[in-house]
């Protein structure tokens, strides 16, 4: 009956146990779980924009073909994560319709210019390793198929964020003006870095809930501060400062201390008023629009295959 599932459930959460799809689950962590790994897989697939967008310009053949594999990585993460989205009971077709119709959420970060092709290692070292900050943990989540996918994308990301820290410190020794470039990206994609773990603890509204199902093991601020903590010596080893004068080792508390982002700003990218939310999403829907030939082409011949096998 109803109160042996719930406790069944409840029993597998509390010894670390995994649900997986034939499982039964109450409806509001089937819920949460289409939405955060549906938010997920469309911030990989929007995610390949920015950085789509330097692969034609990239300054050499091997720049270029590193940028092309991450991209195609970023892809690859998408489609793991529709899958797992899927045993979920979701529809892969509607998901996209919710991502090109407005309804549904990507990552904020994806919302920003990519500007020079400093942007393009300032994104690797600092969104991929803000990412993997994030998604480490989440190799843990209670859901089988999220935590299984996590694992491969985390091994991804981490040669993603290696890639990007190691074309800063290429540019680092080069010209003035290279350096200069590589600390106007940091500038710039400080802040937004910090927003990916989402609103302060006092005003996220699905933390609470989603810990206690263990969907995820820490909340956003303790995945900020764990960030700001690890990027703090890395920034010093490449030779760049982030751009928070409040940003401090406080020997007391045993972290860094450090301003808080701007949450208005925040909210207004989230909302659909970033720097790039219409272009992104034109984009997304322009590509769904121009594949039709190509689903259609697929089902074809996914038909004729079942017919001749018939027959
Ligand atoms: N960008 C866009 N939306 C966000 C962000 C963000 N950086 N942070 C929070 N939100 C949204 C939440 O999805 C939630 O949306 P809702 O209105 O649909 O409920 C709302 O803001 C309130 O936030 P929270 O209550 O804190 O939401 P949640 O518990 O889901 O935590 C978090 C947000 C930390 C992003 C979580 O969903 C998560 O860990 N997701 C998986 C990681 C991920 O999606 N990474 C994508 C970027 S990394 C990459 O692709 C390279």
């Amino acid at each position: 009956d109803a109160s042996a599932l719930q406790q069944h459930f409840d029993d597998t959460i509390a010894s670390d146990q995994r649900i997986e799809p034939r499982d039964w689950m109450p409806d509001g962590y089937r819920k949460t779980l289409i939405r955060q790994i549906a938010q997920h897989a469309h911030s990989e697939i929007i995610g390949m924009q920015p950085e789509g967008n330097w692969i034609t310009r990239a300054p050499s053949l091997r720049r270029k073909s590193i940028l092309l594999a991450k991209v195609q990585d970023e892809a690859g993460h998408g489609l793991y994560l529709y899958s797992a989205a899927e045993t979920l009971g979701a529809d892969r077709a509607d998901l996209t319709d919710q991502l090109i119709s407005g309804k549904q959420k990507y990552s904020s970060i994806f919302n920003y210019p990519s500007l020079t092709f400093a942007d393009v290692g300032v994104i690797g070292w600092l969104v991929d390793g803000a990412a993997i900050c994030n998604q480490v943990p989440l190799c843990r989540s209670s859901f089988g198929p999220y935590g299984r996918a996590m694992i491969r994308v985390c091994k991804e990301e981490s040669f993603h964020q290696r890639q990007g820290y190691e074309l800063l410190m290429s540019m680092m020794r080069g010209t003035q003006a290279q350096r200069d470039m590589v600390q106007e990206a940091v500038d710039r994609w400080w802040w937004p870095a910090l927003m990916m773990f989402g609103p302060p603890d006092d005003r996220s509204p699905n933390t609470e809930q989603s810990m206690q199902w263990k969907i995820k093991r820490h909340t956003n601020d303790e995945l900020r501060q764990r960030f700001v903590d690890m990027s703090v010596p890395q920034a010093k080893a490449l030779g760049v400062t982030f751009p928070d004068p409040a940003l401090v080792w406080n020997a007391e508390r045993g972290h860094h201390d450090f301003d808080e982002p701007d949450w208005s700003e925040f909210m207004a990218v989230i909302g659909g008023n970033g720097a790039c939310n219409v272009e992104r999403v034109a984009n997304r829907r322009a590509a769904h629009e121009e594949g039709e030939w190509v689903r259609a082409a697929a089902v074809a011949f996914a038909n004729r295959q079942r017919e001749e096998a018939q027959s």
